[in-house]
């Protein structure tokens, strides 16, 4: 049996992603200093695999701590979910963010290093595509991020490539998630946002089970057909497959690794498909007024996901209607998340 460290593993793409290695007979520990999550997660993933799970509360950046757990198992391979990811809060605190995901990001390379640990999967994101010229995006299209959350991910990127490059042993993917939604079917594990929502699909449940007035719409003069942006939604368990999947890619190949891969459906809902889709799982009407376009929004993101169907031999499972379906049973159930 194979054992991965799934750092911020009490998160939502990661307390996913355990819950798919632990059903496929992985070993997982779990690392995280519940700075955006709860301890109430690593129950959910347990009561759903009904086996313990090894959890550690630490800071991926406290060297000593992190080495620690190193001694005590031999890791396979490493998943790296643990970082910041608020846009809107990395734009007034671009220190905290370069702090916790590079500085993070080192650390733990740093440790596997040490331990001779060298199979790697990091969480990056489409925002690294900044601008795009033309759609769907492919993993060769220029980059350019346009906040300091996107910029940690673009030079993690840009590290790991040249970590990769410095030795055959490095097997390292970066994964380029486009927006993921759903939760976990049992409606027992889900997306725990803090505050309000700054995503689209968390704020119209929250509307929908009441703890939200009605939805802003931002903008309707988008370049696209009913005007309102267009994005690529994933289910959360498609793209928890999406890891497993980059793990056993790197687990079979003998010779070194450096891919980035994009992990979309390669499909575009705009924002009023989005709410037609939840109005009709939840058979309720979402309230919504149209507001000023929220800065740093494009009017379309759509991945090509061929590099991944054919290296990883990923496929997406699920459609919109159950990505919404699965989501709005995790917000009845739990309309105060896991607190
Ligand atoms: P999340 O906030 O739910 O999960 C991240 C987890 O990491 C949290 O549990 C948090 O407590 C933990 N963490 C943060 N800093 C840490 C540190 N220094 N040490 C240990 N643990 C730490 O976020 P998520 O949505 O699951 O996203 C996971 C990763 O995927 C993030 O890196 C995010 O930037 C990236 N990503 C997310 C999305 C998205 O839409 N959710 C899209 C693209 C990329
Ligand atoms: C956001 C992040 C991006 C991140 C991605 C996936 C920003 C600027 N970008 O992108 O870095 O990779 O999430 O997590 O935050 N919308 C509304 N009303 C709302 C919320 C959103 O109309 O209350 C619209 C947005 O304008 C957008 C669409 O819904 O057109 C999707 O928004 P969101 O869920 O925030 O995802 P992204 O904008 O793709």
């Amino acid at each position: 049996m194979k054992t991965i460290l799934v750092t911020g593993g009490a998160g939502f793409i990661g307390s996913h992603t355990v819950v798919d290695l632990v059903q496929h007979d992985y070993k997982v520990v779990i690392v995280d200093n519940l700075s955006n999550s709860s301890a109430k997660s690593i129950k959910a993933i347990e009561d759903i695999v009904k086996t313990e799970i090894d959890f550690f509360e630490v800071d991926i950046r406290d060297k000593d701590k992190l080495s620690y757990i190193f001694e005590l198992y031999k890791f396979d391979g490493v998943i790296n979910f643990a970082g910041y990811k608020a846009v809107g809060e990395s734009v007034e605190l671009p220190l905290k963010y370069y702090d916790n995901n590079i500085g993070g990001v080192i650390t733990l390379l740093e440790v596997m290093e040490e331990f001779g640990v060298n199979t790697f999967v990091f969480s990056s994101s489409a925002t690294v595509y900044g601008i795009p010229e033309k759609m769907p995006l492919t993993e060769g299209d220029k980059t350019g991020a346009a906040s300091p959350y996107g910029r940690t991910k673009l030079f993690i990127e840009n590290i790991l490539s040249d970590v990769a490059l410095s030795s055959q042993k490095w097997k390292i993917i970066s994964l380029r998630y486009f927006n993921p939604l759903g939760a976990h079917e049992s409606g027992n594990l889900g997306e725990d946002p803090n505050g309000i929502p700054n995503n689209l699909a968390p704020y119209i449940t929250q509307v929908a089970i009441g703890k939200l007035e009605k939805l802003s719409v931002f903008g309707n003069d988008y370049d696209t057909p009913d005007g309102t942006c267009i994005r690529d939604y994933v289910h959360i368990n498609d793209l928890a497959l999406g890891h497993r999947l980059a793990m056993e890619y790197m687990f079979n190949k003998k010779q070194s690794v450096n891919e980035i891969i994009n992990l979309g459906s390669g499909k575009g809902y705009s924002v009023f498909e989005i709410i037609d889709s939840f109005e009709k799982v939840m058979d309720k009407k979402i309230p919504y007024d149209i507001t000023k376009r929220r800065a740093g929004d494009i009017d379309i993101s759509i991945a090509s996901i061929d590099k991944a169907k054919k290296l990883l031999k990923w496929e997406p499972r699920y459609g919109i209607f159950k990505m919404c379906e699965d989501m709005w049973r995790w917000q009845q159930k739990n309309p105060n998340g896991f607190h």
